[in-house]
């Protein structure tokens, strides 16, 4: 090698060991081997030597193009090395802490709720069903025992959608679902009994005040097999409520009620109080009931409902009940506006919503919340 070739490379093997950042080994790689670099420019000059001369330069600074390069490769992972045991020895991360308060997003009151009914009807072996928002008259009506022009469906005024080529005829006039009613039908005519099912979802109608809004939500059960009774039905409701307000001695009480596609039909009362100003849920400490909350409708399966699914009503029989969603997480959680759930405001949800590392369950209790 000839000695300015000698020379160039410890010069430059000098600046190379002396960069001790990374942004200046950098700079020292452009100011060589970039494109103006000094043996690029070298290289250049290759071209104006004769043939002899050419191939032994050439071969020289290629070597010395290769031995720079690797020289930088190696200063290069020696600095990024620096750089890590820096960081390492300065950052600290204490696996061992518990996670840290969140700050932002909340779980909605609605999907909670959803969260704690399922838990509970879960625990009790009855498992989730859906169906579709856009019913037709037949599973929201017809198959529930409200004929065409009966006059309870003038109870649940709804959003029908435009008649199409399909659905043309009383039968098949499409709508939003008035209540999750329509599933149990579709459960009952796509699966072999027994049956023991909860179904969630939205439901509409055309109403709008503090406690009604045109989309809702509502949860449906249903159970059916050859021996289920009456007793059963008031039973599992009252385990239920129990295990929702996580009050073990809950008062509630059955009052007749229609729906025509329960005989009989009733509603479920939970004991309360409302002379404290506020609302309190739960019997008198004597045991004195001041005053009932209704919270659900519920009946034994009509015979005409098992028929339109294909059951023989001497042969199988069972219980079905339906509630709202809001309601009983308005009930649960003190909230007292049904509208404001829907308003998307992230201060009402900071306020109601729930952590999502810390959220009320059943084995927990909501008690510790709500500050
Ligand atoms: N579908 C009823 C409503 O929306 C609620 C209901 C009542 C559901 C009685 C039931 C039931 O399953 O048995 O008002």
């Amino acid at each position: 090698m000839s000695n300015d070739i000698q020379n160039l490379k410890t010069e430059i093997s000098n600046e190379i060991t002396a960069a001790n950042d990374l942004k200046t080994l950098d700079d020292v790689r452009v100011t060589v081997l970039g494109k103006k670099g000094r043996i690029t420019a070298l290289m250049k000059t290759l071209g104006k030597m004769d043939a002899e001369e050419r191939k032994t330069k050439g071969q020289a600074l290629n070597v010395l193009k290769n031995e720079i390069a690797d020289l930088i490769k190696t200063q290069e992972s020696a600095l990024k090395k620096q750089e890590m045991d820096t960081r390492l020895a300065s950052e600290t991360l204490d696996i061992s802490l518990s996670p840290r308060q969140q700050d932002k997003g909340h779980i909605h009151p609605i999907s909670q709720t959803i969260e704690e009914l399922t838990a509970i009807f879960a625990d009790m072996g009855f498992s989730v069903a859906e169906g579709p928002d856009i019913e037709d008259d037949f599973y929201n009506f017809t198959a529930l025992n409200f004929p065409p022009g009966h006059p309870a469906r003038e109870m649940q005024d709804t959003f029908f959608l435009p008649d199409d080529e399909e659905a043309q005829g009383e039968h098949i006039k499409k709508l939003l679902r008035t209540h999750t009613s329509s599933v149990q039908i579709r459960h009952m005519q796509d699966n072999q009994p027994p049956h023991k099912i909860i179904c969630f979802g939205r439901t509409y109608r055309s109403d709008y005040d503090m406690t009604h809004t045109p989309m809702f939500h509502q949860m449906e059960g249903l159970m059916i097999d050859k021996t289920t009774h009456m007793g059963h039905l008031k039973g599992c409701l009252q385990d239920f409520v129990r295990a929702f307000f996580e009050l073990d001695d809950l008062t509630v009480q059955f009052r007749p009620s229609f729906f025509p596609f329960v005989e009989p039909g009733a509603e479920m009362d939970i004991a309360c109080s409302r002379k404290t100003g506020g609302l309190k849920i739960g019997a008198n400490k004597d045991g004195s009931v001041d005053s009932w909350m209704e919270i659900l409708g519920c009946g034994m399966v009509h015979p005409n409902v098992l028929k339109s699914c294909g059951l023989d009503p001497e042969e199988y029989q069972g219980f079905a009940f339906g509630m709202g969603i809001e309601r009983m997480a308005m009930l649960k959680y003190g909230i007292p506006d049904l509208r404001t759930f829907y308003e998307s405001d992230v201060r009402w949800l900071e306020h109601y919503g729930f952590d999502p590392l810390d959220r009320p369950n059943n084995a927990t209790g909501v008690k510790q919340k709500r500050a």
